[in-house]
């Protein structure tokens, strides 16, 4: 009982993290960037950003860790029962979970990083001229967050859902 009382609370406090810095960042922070001048928001992008992405990558990393170890402790892989509503529950909501994380650590962190790579390459080179492919790959940036946050978000539904059986 301990044990599940601990990995629970560990679960959630790391999708907390996950997803509640997934909506600030997205709502507030990023909308915020294009109202910086093209000199402030690349030295956001190359200072600030890594980080972001890294702190991302630890609670994306430890909610499906947590969950995982929850879930077996619970009682394996036979709570996703589909001729129960907590197993269907349950089950959807670990698919776009695990949806969440491959589109993540797959889609959205490598573009974010080619964002900061292309800022980072212009200022080594001395330009002052963003290359021509920084627009498109920072659109991109935007919606593969927005889709990882969806994800989430459908996920958190079920299992707060899953909670209540
Ligand atoms: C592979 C990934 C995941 C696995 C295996 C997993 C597994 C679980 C399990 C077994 C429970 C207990 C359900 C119950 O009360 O019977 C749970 C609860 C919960 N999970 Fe997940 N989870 C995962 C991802 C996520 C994600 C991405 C989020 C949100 C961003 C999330 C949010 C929650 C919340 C808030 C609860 C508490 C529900 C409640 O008791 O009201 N989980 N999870």
């Amino acid at each position: 009982m301990l044990v599940t009382w601990i990995l629970a609370w560990a679960h959630i406090v790391s999708a907390i993290g996950w997803l509640g810095g997934g909506i600030v960042f997205g709502f507030v922070v990023a909308p915020a960037l294009s109202k910086l001048s093209p000199a402030s928001s690349g030295e956001f992008l190359v200072k600030v950003v890594p980080g972001v992405v890294r702190f991302f990558q630890i609670f994306a990393g430890l909610t499906v860790l947590f969950g995982a170890l929850l879930l077996f402790n619970m009682g394996g892989l036979g709570l996703l029962n589909p001729s129960t509503f907590y197993g269907v529950d349950l089950s959807v909501g670990v698919a776009f979970a695990l949806a969440a994380f491959v589109e993540s650590e797959f889609l959205a962190v490598p573009i974010q990083l080619k964002a900061v790579r292309l800022v980072r390459e212009m200022v080594a080179s001395g330009k002052h001229e963003p290359p021509a492919e920084l627009p498109k790959t920072l659109k991109m940036a935007t919606v593969t967050s927005v889709l990882t946050l969806i994800l989430l978000l459908i996920a958190s539904v079920c299992m707060v859902g899953a909670g209540f059986y």
